[in-house]
């Protein structure tokens, strides 16, 4: 999304929002550098990353830039370009809604800001220590954002206790870069750790018949991607996608799963329990299947609010959505039991075959033939091979 100029958010807005510090270690400083990046309308973000983070976090982006003025407004508590009716945050499209993350992160580490804004042919290059910045300059620049933090934490002992050790913490960076990698398919994402390890995620071709699976192809091991199954469903105003492995690539805990709201990464138990629940009672097993499911649902149905990390979310209508998930899970899941008992090559027939080929409709192959599914009406019809076969005598 493209932004406005950043301003001041309303005393309004700020008692709304339950979240003063939003930085615990540096993965969350990278999420949120990546979320502003995503917010900036950017199509490639390259990272870089050493000694977990501690020593360099640097991230490049396309996006739409900043101006000198809006740069330093960046880095003062409670300023966005993301609200624009500020007293409905939960309303916001962006991922970023707080005002808060730039500013909590250049106190935490030695920052530098250059960015160049797509009207302009030179960027501007800002540094602070200590939180003080000295005057910005016109500098050379790409058109985009590139921001880098060293030696994070070096002011803040109780945030360097809290990092874990140095391959739990990149073991957690690792996991950021790849939720969003999944949740954006068309970012290519680009990724350095300490100068040895190259992880390159290029983006994803509009021609791509299912660009979340592939992309999910690209950053999991075969274990987890190779026979994914993927089921779709409209219901309502909410859209549920979900991949999910099939009874032969199963796991002992629950760390295969990921959930999408809108795109943005979440965590919310009642859905996980559901999954898990509905998974184990339809195929009788006490093992873990690989789980990305992608929701889509008006924003002002979601409460980010509530969690200061933004990543545990709540419904404003629980109840609905998730008796919505139920009906949608227990038909994907008897739909796939049908395949299986019928015909088992079917199931691998479902595999990445959906499309979504025009704002409106998702046109995708059923074990049948195909079907349209027109979002708007939430209505789908389907046709038959046998039907198809007929059309072209
Ligand atoms: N990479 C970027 N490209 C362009 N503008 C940016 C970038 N990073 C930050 N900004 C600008 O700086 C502002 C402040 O960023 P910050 O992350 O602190 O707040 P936010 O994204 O609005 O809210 P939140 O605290 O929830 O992330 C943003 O609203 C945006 O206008
Ligand atoms: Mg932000």
């Amino acid at each position: 999304m493209i932004l406005n100029k950043i301003s001041y958010m309303s005393q309004n807005a700020i008692n709304l929002m339950n979240a003063d510090s939003c930085i615990l270690d540096a993965s969350c400083v990278l999420k949120e550098l990546i979320e502003n990046s995503i917010d900036a309308g950017a199509s490639k973000i390259t990272i870089k990353i050493e000694k977990e983070g501690l020593q360099l976090i640097q991230i490049v982006d396309n996006g739409k830039g900043m101006s000198p003025q809006d740069m330093l407004l960046s880095i003062e508590k409670h300023t966005s370009s993301k609200n624009d009716e500020k007293d409905e945050l939960e309303k916001s499209e962006s991922l970023g809604f707080r005002g808060l993350a730039l500013q909590q992160i250049c106190n935490l580490g030695q920052t530098e800001i250059t960015s160049r804004q797509k009207n302009r042919s030179r960027g501007f290059y800002l540094r602070l220590t200590d939180g003080k910045y000295e005057p910005v300059k016109e500098c050379y620049s790409e058109i985009g954002t590139k921001i880098i933090i060293r030696n994070l934490f070096y002011n803040s002992p109780s945030h360097k206790k809290n990092s874990k050790s140095g391959r739990q913490e990149l073991t957690k960076i690792l996991k950021i870069i790849n939720q969003y990698a999944i949740g954006y398919p068309f970012i290519g994402f680009k990724t350095s750790i300490d100068g040895k390890k190259d992880f390159i995620f290029e983006k994803e071709s509009k021609e791509t018949i299912n660009p979340l699976l592939s992309r999910i192809k690209k950053i999991h091991s075969k274990k987890i991607s190779e026979d994914l199954i993927y089921y779709n469903g409209v219901k309502g105003e909410t859209t549920f996608n979900l991949f999910y492995s099939n009874k032969k690539n199963l796991f002992k805990a629950e760390k295969n799963q990921s959930y999408y709201i809108n795109n943005r990464p979440f965590f919310n138990e009642k859905v996980q329990k559901i999954l898990n629940k509905i998974y184990s009672d339809t195929f009788s097993t006490s093992r873990y299947p690989a789980f990305f499911l992608f929701i889509s649902l008006p924003n002002s149905e979601i409460n980010y609010r509530l969690d200061p990390s933004k990543f545990n979310i709540h419904f404003h209508n629980e109840k609905e959505t998730l008796e919505k998930l139920t009906s949608f899970l227990d038909e994907a899941f008897h739909d796939n039991q049908k395949i299986n008992k019928n015909d088992e090559k079917k199931e691998i027939i479902l595999n990445g075959s959906f499309v979504n080929f025009h704002k409106n409709f998702i046109l995708e192959q059923t074990n049948s033939g195909i079907s349209i599914t027109n979002t708007e009406k939430n209505k789908k019809i389907e046709i038959s091979i046998e039907s198809l076969t007929k059309l072209f005598e």
